[in-house]
């Protein structure tokens, strides 16, 4: 028996002003996403926005239902759209953010489990790392570099595919 350890680095920075100009790019359209969220249970509104490999940036926001687990996140809204407009195309970089009409959101917001899960298979579809940037309404900014720090020992079958 062995003991296995997993860790992961992140950035975090003060402030958005201090962001590389293509990821603030990124943040400002996730920013923009969140107002139009369909979030009348919840009252709180995510926004998310892709970066492509073709340079293209396409935004969602969470989408609920009065069937509670029939309205889908901000960040499958937005890969989901994003890779059904662009096939083929490399998934670069997610930003996501959100703003609750309840309370203030302080802190950087980390996708959930099942958006994890799905960025994880754009990953494997490319190749390539997506680099995740969470902020809140106000505070800091976090990035990281992969999902395979966010959801480590994932679920990657690749046999399924054949
Ligand atoms: N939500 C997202 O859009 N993304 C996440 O990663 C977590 C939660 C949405 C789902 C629901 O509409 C609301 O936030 C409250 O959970």
């Amino acid at each position: 028996m062995e003991q296995k350890n997993i860790s992961f680095s992140y950035l975090e920075y003060d402030s958005m002003d201090e962001l590389s100009p293509s990821d603030r790019e990124l943040l400002e359209h996730a920013k923009n996403a969140v107002d139009s969220a369909y979030a009348p249970y919840s009252q709180y509104k995510v926004g998310a926005a892709v970066r492509m490999g073709n340079g293209k940036i396409i935004t969602g926001n969470n989408q609920e239902n009065m069937a509670f687990p029939s309205g889908l996140c901000a960040e499958r809204v937005a890969l989901f759209a994003a890779a059904s407009t662009n096939p083929g195309i490399a998934v670069k970089a997610i930003a996501i953010t959100a703003k609750s009409l309840q309370f203030p959101v302080e802190k950087p917001v980390p996708p959930c489990g099942s958006c994890r899960q799905a960025i994880i298979e754009y990953e494997m579809l490319s190749h390539e790392k997506i680099r995740i940037i969470l902020m809140g309404e106000t505070g800091k900014v976090l990035t990281i570099e992969g999902m395979d720090a966010l959801l480590p020992l994932a679920f990657k079958e690749e046999g399924l595919k054949k």
